[in-house]
Formats: C-alpha cells, structure tokens, sequence
C-alpha cells in the first residue's frame, strides 16, 4: 500500500521522517524528510537503490518486503553512504545475507568502517560501470564530493530514470503521493530544496556543477533524488535551480540578518529595512540569528543576491549567533553576493571592522559605509543607514 510505482519497473519504498528535530543533530527541518529508497526490476534481476536510517528500520523493512512482493533482492545500490541512507544496510545484510552491495570503491571502504561488513558481500564498481538486470542495465557514474567523496549516481537508459543521491533534493516529508506530477503546491519543495542546498551542500557547487555537466549528456526523463519528491514534471527546474545554487546565481532581494543583545543593533536593521523599503525594495527578510532557524537564514542567503550583516560587539568579538552564521557563510565560499556589514558597541567599536575582515577574503562585493552605533545614540548612525541603504539600491 505503502510502495508506489514510478514507472513499469521502478517502485518507491521510502519513508518519511516527522519527528526528527534536527537534521545531522543540526538542522530544523519544520516541513520533515523523506529517505527515498527505490526498488528496480528487471527481468533476471532486482536491485535496490538507496536505504534509509537506522531508526526507522521496521517501517522501511516492511516496504521494502512489500514491493519484492516474496522475492529476494540480487543488489542494493549505494549512491551516498552518509548513515541517513545505510543506516539500514545492516539490517538489509541480514534480511538478504546473499544480496550484493554495489558501490565504488571508496562506497566499499566507508561501509567496512561503519558497519564492519564482510568484503564477500560487496561489488564494487567503476565510473561508466554497467551492471545488467536482464531487459534494463543499471550505468554509474562517479559524482564526488555531492556531497561526500563517494558519491555516485545510478542510471537507467532503458527508461531515462537517473538516482541522484543528495543531487536535486530537499527537505519536506512526502505527504501521500511520491512524483511531483501527482502533487499541487509543489513551490513548496523547491523553497525546501533553497534550505537543504544551503545547509548540506553549499560548501561543495563546484563538484555539484560537475556533476551537473557530466549527467548532461544522459537522457533523463524522470530523477529519483534521496531526499524530497520524485522529479517528474520539474526535472529541468530542478536542475536550473541546482545549477543557480551552485553558481552562487540569486534572486533579486536583501537578507538582514542581525544579532542584538538589548535591542538597539536590531533597531539598526529594522531602520535600514524600513528605509530600503521606502526606496522601493521589496523583497526584504530580517532575521534575528539568536532565534531563527540557521537553514531558513541559509535558505534565503542561497535565494537573495544581496546581505546585510549586523552584529553588537561582545566581549571585543562579534556577538556569537552573529559569528556563527558568517562563519558557515565562508565555510560554505559565499561568492558573488553584496554584503553590507553594520556594527553596534558600547565602548569599542570592534563589530563592523570584525565583519568587514571576516568576508575580506571572500568573492563578496562589500558596500560602504559600514554604519556603526554607539550605544543608542540612533540619531548618530542615521547617516550612515541611509548611505548603506542608498548604496544598496545602486547596487540591486
Ligand atoms: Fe542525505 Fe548526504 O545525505
């Protein structure tokens, strides 16, 4: 009941995740997660593709029973080892011990290391590998660092379906139907796939552009990602929206994100929101970094081409939610973005020259001024705000 077909003879057998909180113990993930798991059938052979975690073992063995239907699975594909897709390798090892797993050779030896499997039950695969399944042929390709060094992608060309592992997924448990052509308010994923791409793979778009560019040669009508809805009717949209993500390409927009201790740094980013609005701008988020979730602030980093950081000065630093969230902007290469930094202080002022050196290196383009508050002498600053916020409309 659980197991829907995708096509003659590719089924789901996933699970969706509500209830987890976070995300690799990180990650708020407020519409859940589903862990695609494929069944493929061909004619002399079966093979999973993908598992799922650890926890939700009986659900996702009862699935998959369901959709071999009494029959014993010959492989199970690994495209991405991270445990939020082999979790249940164990137990898949010891439902089927004759079941092979196929994987490349790094896949291989993180299995070993995380669940100490014997070498006898592997088949390890090259890049451009084939493996038959009698009317259908399974190819790989090895897609690295998408998002882990073993990362892969599992291709059909009798039917045009590729499994993408973490490539073209998202947050957002799966609410009934698995395809996106079966579902209305589908934005809903892509807004989702904003979040996931900015928390879990921002750090690797250039091996996501690669990736991109080797799957361009293939014929892909349908793609089977491991996170979100099975993409059907938006594969392009998808892949542009990827494509953008990786390329650091955004939307016309600000994101304000502030940290305030008492309320007066905020006052700055309220008064510089309100005089960007009153110049017309009207795509604008605020969010204070002490209380928002860090995806949906990531979320709209990925979506929106221009931010503005402010922060108070605590204990001669930046404010710590504040430090934070730009340093995961410059682990993650934030580039091609205009950044405007604003800076609060009592008696030093460290916050704005603190944020101006934090991106330095960084492919941003930093505006000036750099407004600076002391104590909530607002009047002071006033000047400053509304250069920043002139400079900013120049810059849209
Ligand atoms: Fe969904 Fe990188 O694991």
């Amino acid at each position: 009941m659980n197991v829907r077909s995708i096509t003659g003879r590719v089924k789901y057998c996933g699970v969706n995740d509500r209830s987890k909180t976070l995300f690799e113990n990180l990650w708020q993930m407020p519409l859940g997660v589903s862990y695609n798991s494929y069944m493929v059938q061909g004619s002399a052979a079966s093979a999973l593709i993908d598992g799922c975690e650890v926890a939700h073992d009986n659900d996702y063995s009862a699935r998959v029973l369901e959709a071999l239907d009494g029959a014993t699975p010959d492989f199970l594909v690994v495209n991405h080892v991270e445990p939020d897709h082999t979790g249940a390798v164990p137990m898949l090892h010891c439902l089927f011990p004759d079941m092979k797993i196929v994987g490349n050779a790094k896949t291989v030896d993180m299995l070993k290391g995380f669940y100490g499997l014997p070498d006898d039950c592997f088949r390890t695969v090259a890049d451009g590998e084939s493996l038959s399944l009698g009317d259908i042929t399974l190819r790989f390709f090895l897609t690295p660092m998408v998002h882990w060094p073993e990362t892969m992608v599992t291709y059909i060309p009798e039917e045009g379906v590729l499994f993408s592992g973490d490539a073209f997924g998202c947050f957002g448990a799966l609410d009934g139907a698995v395809t996106d052509d079966a579902m209305d308010g589908i934005d809903r994923y892509f807004d989702e796939a904003y979040r996931y791409y900015g928390c879990i793979v921002a750090k690797y778009g250039r091996f996501v552009q690669n990736a991109i560019k080797k799957c361009s040669a293939l014929d892909i009508k349908i793609i089977c990602s491991t996170h979100g809805p099975v993409w059907r009717a938006n594969v392009s949209r998808i892949v542009e929206q990827y494509s953008r993500m990786a390329a650091w390409e955004a939307d016309k927009g600000v994101v304000i994100a502030y940290g305030s201790m008492y309320g007066h740094t905020a006052e700055m980013a309220e008064e510089l929101a309100a005089k960007l609005a009153e110049r017309g701008v009207r795509t604008i988020r605020l969010h204070d970094l002490s209380y928002a979730a860090k995806g949906s602030v990531l979320a709209d980093v990925m979506r929106y081409g221009t931010l503005v950081v402010a922060s108070p000065t605590y204990n001669g630093e930046l404010f710590p939610p504040v430090a934070a969230f730009v340093s995961a902007l410059v682990e993650r290469g934030i580039e091609n973005r205009i950044v405007g930094v604003m800076g609060s202080y009592t008696w030093g002022p460290m916050a704005a020259k603190k944020l101006a050196a934090a991106f330095e290196g960084t492919k941003v383009n930093l505006l000036a001024p750099a407004p600076v508050l002391k104590q909530n002498l607002i009047a002071d600053a006033e000047s400053e705000i509304t250069a920043l916020a002139d400079a900013i409309v120049s810059a849209l």
